[in-house]
């Protein structure tokens, strides 16, 4: 059995059609001053004919490539995802044949915090001997679930893919994580059709969101570090769900951490849920920021509200 899970290899794939908050001032009353400095998010991502498992496909396969495997070789896939293509079969059972793969393969549910919960997830697999090599993958296209002309939802998501791959190691890898779940806050942010018969869209009490958040996240960062006998110093860097940048900002400042030392992305990607946190790893990644042996911090709350934090051994 393995003592650690490692990630060997990330990816991503954002969709080519931009829309930036100038676009959206045209249909909707809104300003790019306004969402820049409500939010921090200058543009975003929208799919116009891909699907969920389309930008999957293309994360997973860079997340492949990466790690120096084969899709045959994986033992494993979770996908997390808020906005499967079907109610079912599970987007990862067709992500599974998109890539060549021949193992299980299940979709987690757990709206921006999916990404945590289905590392964390992958982790017990590879901990306990069930699983060597597992892809785990958040991808959105929430562009789907936006009602357009809300301007105070519409402004803020966008669509994109991020993978992980993991694998079982005896070299430091995923140290510690932790998660929480409180569905009292069921009408604070939700998508409130019954699923079978009817559409809906993401209906959201923005103020009380932006505090729970904050206070949430904060504390859970704390606790982390805390648990792990570690000071914020020790972190190389965070990389946050990217929701909002004052959210990000002020979870920063309560653990001391510069902003310097934080990776955002979601400038350029808006909101972009289970998606966000891969996104910004692979970006970080791949530009050089983040290197192996580094220390990162995952975060991340969603609807429910869920929210989880994943400490990890680069
Ligand atoms: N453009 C212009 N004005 C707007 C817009 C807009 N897009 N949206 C709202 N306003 C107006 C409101 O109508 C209000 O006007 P009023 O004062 O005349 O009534 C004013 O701006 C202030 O509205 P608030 O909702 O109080 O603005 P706030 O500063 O809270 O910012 C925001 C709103 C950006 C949504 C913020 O609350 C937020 O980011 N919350 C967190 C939401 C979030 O991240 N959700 C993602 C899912 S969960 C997660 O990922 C963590």
């Amino acid at each position: 059995m393995s003592k650690f899970a490692r990630i060997i290899g990330t990816g991503s794939y954002l969709p080519p059609t931009v829309v930036t908050n100038d676009d959206l001032s045209k249909t909707i009353d809104t300003s790019d001053e306004w969402i820049t400095t409500r939010t921090g998010i200058k543009e975003r991502r929208r799919v116009t004919d891909e699907s969920t498992c389309d930008l999957a496909e293309i994360a997973a396969n860079n997340a492949l490539e990466m790690a120096g495997i084969d899709a045959s070789e994986l033992d494993l896939i979770i996908l997390a995802t808020t906005t499967p293509d079907k109610i079912f079969p599970a987007t990862a059972t067709m992500l599974q044949t998109a890539i060549g793969a021949s193992c299980p393969a299940f979709d987690l549910q757990s709206v921006c915090a999916g990404f945590i919960f289905a590392l964390t997830t992958a982790e017990q697999y590879i901990k306990t001997g069930a699983a060597n090599k597992v892809l785990v993958v958040g991808s959105e296209t929430l562009s789907r679930i936006v009602d357009w002309n809300d301007r105070s939802t519409a402004i803020l998501f966008g669509d994109g893919a991020g993978a992980v791959v993991l694998s079982g190691s005896e070299e430091t890898g995923i140290l510690h994580s932790k998660l929480y779940s409180d569905g009292k806050y069921l009408s604070s942010l939700q998508v409130s059709n019954n699923y079978i018969n009817e559409t809906g869209f993401i209906e959201m009490a923005g103020n009380e969101v932006f505090k729970i958040a904050v206070n949430r996240l904060s504390s859970l960062a704390e606790e982390t570090l805390k648990e792990c006998n570690m000071s914020s110093d020790e972190l190389d860097w965070m990389v946050p769900h990217q929701a909002n940048l004052r959210i990000i900002s002020a979870v920063a400042k309560r653990i001391k951490t510069p902003m310097d030392k934080v990776v955002v992305t979601l400038d350029k990607q808006g909101n972009t849920s289970a998606a966000s946190i891969p996104l910004a790893l692979d970006e970080a990644v791949r530009d050089g920021r983040i290197q192996k042996g580094q220390t990162l911090l995952f975060e991340g709350i969603g609807g429910g509200f869920s929210w989880g934090s994943v400490l990890v051994k680069f």
